[in-house]
């Protein structure tokens, strides 16, 4: 059963959205790709600095966050958190089977975080900045962190969308994702903030899977871009992509294309 969306709680994440991920959350993981690059990378750029605090924000169901936990440390706690409690209670389920400590989550929105100020050693966002109000986030972001410390953003810009193969080949895609940003548009809000852009890294991924894989994941809205078309247009969509993979693949069982994100390292 899907959870009334939590009004109070929550105010201002958007009753669609909310929806969205409570529906997906028990298969989130199993639907997504998770990466181990961005992680090891981060890792290499806090280069043994001593971190003991951590935030990753829109945590989800916490792939990433657990990923980060294992890699900076035994020190090290994570504050993970997520306006929506179904991804909440999978990542505490996920968690536990991996035997982790060290965690808390904590319900709440990127536009108000629940976090002390000054408190947190280093700040982190995998694929949700196109879910919050960027200005003020980025002001929390700036109030939670400690002084000299960090911030990754994880994104997927909107030309990186643009040549996946969900840009190329599904009917639509582009025109009804129109949250995500290009680089600039987010220099852009952070020089309004109080902190500085002090790198920036692309990652592409080269991805084989069958057409069959494809339209499963489709099916399932792996993407939230898939929950903003209507049932109808939805259903006529899949059905040109997987006309489109047909005309444009020759072997339908290894499909391969490059997918593209982008890691934006900021410090306060
Ligand atoms: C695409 S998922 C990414 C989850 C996770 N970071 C990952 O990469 O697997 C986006 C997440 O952001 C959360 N979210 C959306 N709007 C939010 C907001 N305003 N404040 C906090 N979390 C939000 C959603 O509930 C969802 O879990």
């Amino acid at each position: 059963m899907i959870p009334k969306y939590p009004l109070k709680e929550i105010e201002l994440v958007e009753e669609h959205t909310y929806n969205h991920f409570s529906k997906i959350a028990s298969k989130y993981r199993s639907l997504r790709i998770t990466d181990s690059e961005p992680i090891l990378f981060i890792k290499n750029q806090l280069n043994g600095k001593s971190v003991k605090s951590i935030a990753d924000i829109g945590c989800g169901d916490g792939r990433y966050s657990l990923e980060l936990l294992k890699n900076l440390g035994n020190e090290c706690f994570i504050h993970c958190v997520d306006s929506n409690e179904d991804m909440l209670k999978s990542l505490v389920d996920y968690f536990n089977q991996n035997r982790m400590d060290g965690f808390c989550i904590r319900q709440g929105n990127a536009s108000r975080l629940p976090l002390e100020t000054e408190s947190i050693d280093c700040i982190t966002t995998f694929n949700a900045i196109h879910h919050f109000d960027l200005l003020k986030f980025f002001a929390e972001v700036s109030r939670a962190l400690k002084e000299e410390g960090h911030f990754f953003i994880y994104t997927r810009l909107r030309n990186q969308n643009f040549r996946s193969i969900w840009g190329k080949h599904f009917p639509l895609f582009i025109e009804i994702e129109n949250r995500l940003y290009e680089f600039d548009q987010i220099k852009k809000i952070i020089q309004q903030s109080d902190m500085r852009i002090h790198s920036k890294k692309i990652f592409g991924y080269n991805r084989t899977f069958s057409l069959a894989q494809l339209l499963e994941k489709a099916k399932n809205k792996h993407y939230s871009t898939f929950s903003l078309y209507s049932e109808d247009t939805f259903k006529k969509s899949i059905k040109t992509f997987e006309q489109n993979i047909r005309n444009n693949f020759d072997d339908l069982e290894n499909i391969k294309w490059e997918d593209e994100n982008i890691l934006i390292e900021i410090k306060k």
